[in-house]
């Protein structure tokens, strides 16, 4: 694993974990990155499927929250943190989860059944490199998706987009202790990425958080 790809997930523990609900979802979304939690659940209500891929699954907070197509989704949990996974998976417990240690940047996951719907939210500004070199965790997910399927997610971005001072401010502060990487991470690089490899991309710019659905992997 390079050290730099351990840098992004190494924050994530018990302990923190149970305050990201409230410092993250809470109080950075709105406050800080401008962007409502709110507005990224309901890209949840509206792409998920009924079976689902979450990759960089943090608490598990946008899976115990959405609406699911079906009242037993099929849900799969894919980080490279092992506390995540276990926090995420007891907390959906009821859907069963299962489990996948992953590292993104790693190699391309085979041998799942594929999934209707992924998400990788607030996953991007975490991976070491720019946008060109993070997006491979598009790659690596790929045989994951049905080729119907549709990724969505959200990331927060430094350039082509709105960012405030206080936003600058903490992320400079998470970009020097390693918890983001995201100094190059720009709005037409993003969709460059996407629309490499998919043929049909949405995004959405809500403060710096940029939201992305795709379709039609290339
Ligand atoms: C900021 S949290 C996002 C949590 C959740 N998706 C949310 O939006 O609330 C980032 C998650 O990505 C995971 N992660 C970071 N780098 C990773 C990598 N290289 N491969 C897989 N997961 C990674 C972390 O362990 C963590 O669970």
């Amino acid at each position: 694993m390079a050290s730099d790809t351990r840098a992004g997930q190494a924050i994530y523990n018990n302990r923190t974990l149970r305050l990201y609900d409230l410092v993250v979802l809470r109080l950075s979304n709105p406050l800080v990155w401008r962007c409502p939690t709110a507005r990224i659940l309901a890209l949840y209500h509206r792409h998920v499927g009924t079976a689902h891929l979450d990759v960089g699954v943090g608490t598990g907070w946008y899976l115990d929250r959405c609406r699911f197509p079906s009242p037993t989704p099929r849900v799969g949990l894919m980080d490279l943190n092992a506390d995540s996974l276990a926090f995420a998976a007891h907390r959906i417990a009821r859907y069963r989860p299962e489990t996948y240690r992953v590292d993104v940047l790693g190699a391309p996951a085979g041998g799942l059944a594929p999934f209707d719907s992924i998400g990788l939210t607030y996953l991007l500004h975490c991976l070491p490199g720019d946008i060109a070199e993070k997006a491979k965790a598009f790659d690596t997910v790929r045989p994951c998706l049905r080729d119907d399927g549709v990724v969505f997610g959200a990331t927060i971005l430094s350039g082509g987009v709105p960012v405030t001072a206080a936003a600058r401010t903490l992320m400079r502060i998470y970009n020097r202790k390693g918890v983001f990487s995201n100094v190059d991470d720009t709005l037409p690089a993003l969709r460059a990425a996407l629309d490499q490899r998919f043929r049909f991309v949405e995004i959405t710019v809500v403060g710096c958080v940029g939201l992305f659905v795709a379709r039609g992997p290339r």
